[in-house]
């Protein structure tokens, strides 16, 4: 029965109510053994069905006064009241509807980044939700779909300012049988990047002013980093406990490389659920819309203290290369109980398998080159199709970064593997939807484009890109 399924939820995820936007920054001062999390996850969208498999809720975006930053109210845009937005979270399996009403003053959208779902519910620009309107989103969440993804808007070039205002969200895809042991404490990590005005509201320039043109260039990023909205949050772990985080990057252009010295991390998963091996990493690079799943295991003296931290990576150009860009940044830290250490759990050595797509079946060969601002020479125009596939094929797509900058490439609806990377074979085979191409390199994808016939957006994830026009149009048929 549903409700017991919610419930178990809601204790696994520690949510009873809304959590209030910000947390004040924490005191240094706190005891380490009480193992109280300042963190907060978002809380979990109620279903409103009480049918087996069904999960039915209801979300409205809409203007909001709130503390984007500690003790700053202003104007925002919030998901049911809260940045960031509760979280959507079903099983494999699940059919999904989400009433959605539109309270903004302008255009929306609701992406579901990473989903498999009908072109008509992907939320993408070509289907806008008028300022007042309401619409449906239904889907079904395919078996073997588990994961962690997100939902963010997708107008017409507003997607960078509704994001900065505050709507993004995270969606979780529990599996049914989930190879991690259920005794592993499971996180949930938004990262999200603003920049605010001495008011606490977000700091958007004219496009055409000398800060717009450099947001324009770079992607708009901002000193200020939250985790769940929240500044510089802490978690408790003990001594050779084991934690798994699921980490999603909804920053406009930051990218993350992310470490946690004096712990070990495994990474067990990216934007499309775990791998089928985990792998010990020192560090781990997230671009903006990509998600990673790693495992965490204190390796810390008990009553000591880590860190989450961000280490510098150079995305940049050097014309416009921020002057702190190599500045390494604490986002969350990690206290160590002052308990004695636990034995930490086995981790299994497969956690699911993953068929590599066949690439003697790719009956295409597509390529996708990025310039400034351009996809193959073009800007994004709505009425055109870039390219085109048909439905149950298998094709490979070579993105080529022409510039000296990154840029993220995200294919809408179709889940893709890595093939390699300038010509550097990828490991194994994992599920992507998003993938960094770093300046002036070549990333190869190959992709199945099962059931779902329609128009699809690929693009660069940088928002003021996308939202200038680097978009292409496929057309599955
Ligand atoms: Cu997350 Cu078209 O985007
Ligand atoms: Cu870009």
């Amino acid at each position: 029965m549903r409700v017991a399924v919610t419930m178990s939820m809601m204790l696994a995820w520690s949510i009873t109510t809304p959590l209030p936007v910000q947390q004040p920054p924490h005191a240094d001062t706190a005891p380490v053994s009480d193992r109280i999390d300042t963190l907060v996850a978002p809380s979990v969208l109620q279903n409103l069905s009480t049918i087996p498999h069904v999960v039915e809720v209801n979300l409205t975006a809409a203007p909001a006064r709130l503390a984007l930053y500690p003790g700053k109210v202003t104007d925002a845009f919030a998901y049911n009241g809260q940045v960031p937005g509760p979280t959507l979270l079903v099983h494999e399996g699940d059919s999904v509807i989400v009433h959605f009403h539109n309270e903004l003053p302008e255009a929306t959208t609701i992406h579901w980044h990473g989903m498999h779902l009908a072109a008509s519910m992907d939320g993408s620009p070509l289907y806008l939700v008028p300022a007042g309107g309401r619409t449906d989103y239904v889907f079904k969440v395919e078996p073997d779909r588990a994961g962690t993804y997100w939902y963010h808007p997708h107008p017409d070039r507003r997607t960078g300012f509704q994001v900065a205002k505050g709507l993004y969200g995270a969606l979780v895809v529990l599996a049914v049988h989930d190879p991690l042991p259920k005794s592993i404490p499971d996180k949930l990590l938004i990262l999200a990047d603003n920049r605010l005005l001495a008011d606490g509201s977000p700091d958007l320039p004219d496009r055409d002013s000398p800060a717009g043109q450099i947001d324009q260039e770079n992607g708009r990023e901002g000193p200020v980093i939250f985790v769940n909205g929240q500044l510089h949050p802490s978690l408790t772990i003990r001594a050779g406990e084991v934690q798994r985080w699921r980490i999603v990057n909804a920053s406009a252009a930051r990218v993350y490389r992310l470490a946690v010295p004096g712990a070990t991390m495994i990474q067990v998963g990216s934007d499309g659920g775990l791998f089928e091996h985990p792998r010990e990493v020192k560090e781990v690079l997230i671009a903006n819309s990509e998600r990673v799943e790693v495992l965490i295991r204190g390796t810390g003296a008990p009553g000591s203290k880590t860190a989450l931290v961000d280490l510098p990576y150079d995305r940049y150009v050097p014309q416009t290369r921020p002057d702190d860009w190599d500045q390494t940044r604490d986002l969350l830290e990690l206290r160590y109980a002052t308990e004695p250490p636990v034995r930490p759990v086995t981790i299994p050595a497969v956690l699911r398998p993953i068929a590599a797509l066949d690439t003697t079946q790719a009956v295409a060969h597509q390529v996708v080159a990025f310039s400034q601002g351009l996809i193959n020479g073009k800007r994004m125009d709505m009425d055109r199709v870039d390219l085109r596939a048909r439905v149950g094929t298998t094709e490979i797509w070579e993105i080529d970064n022409l510039v000296g900058m990154d840029h993220p490439f995200h294919l809408h609806g179709f889940r893709f593997q890595v093939l390699d990377r300038d010509g550097v074979l990828e490991s194994e085979p994992r599920w992507k939807d998003t993938v960094n191409v770093p300046k002036h390199s070549t990333v190869r994808i190959i992709v199945r484009f099962d059931n779902f016939a329609g128009r699809w957006m690929f693009h660069c994830h940088i928002l003021d890109h996308e939202d200038d026009g680097m978009i292409g149009i496929l057309q599955t048929y």
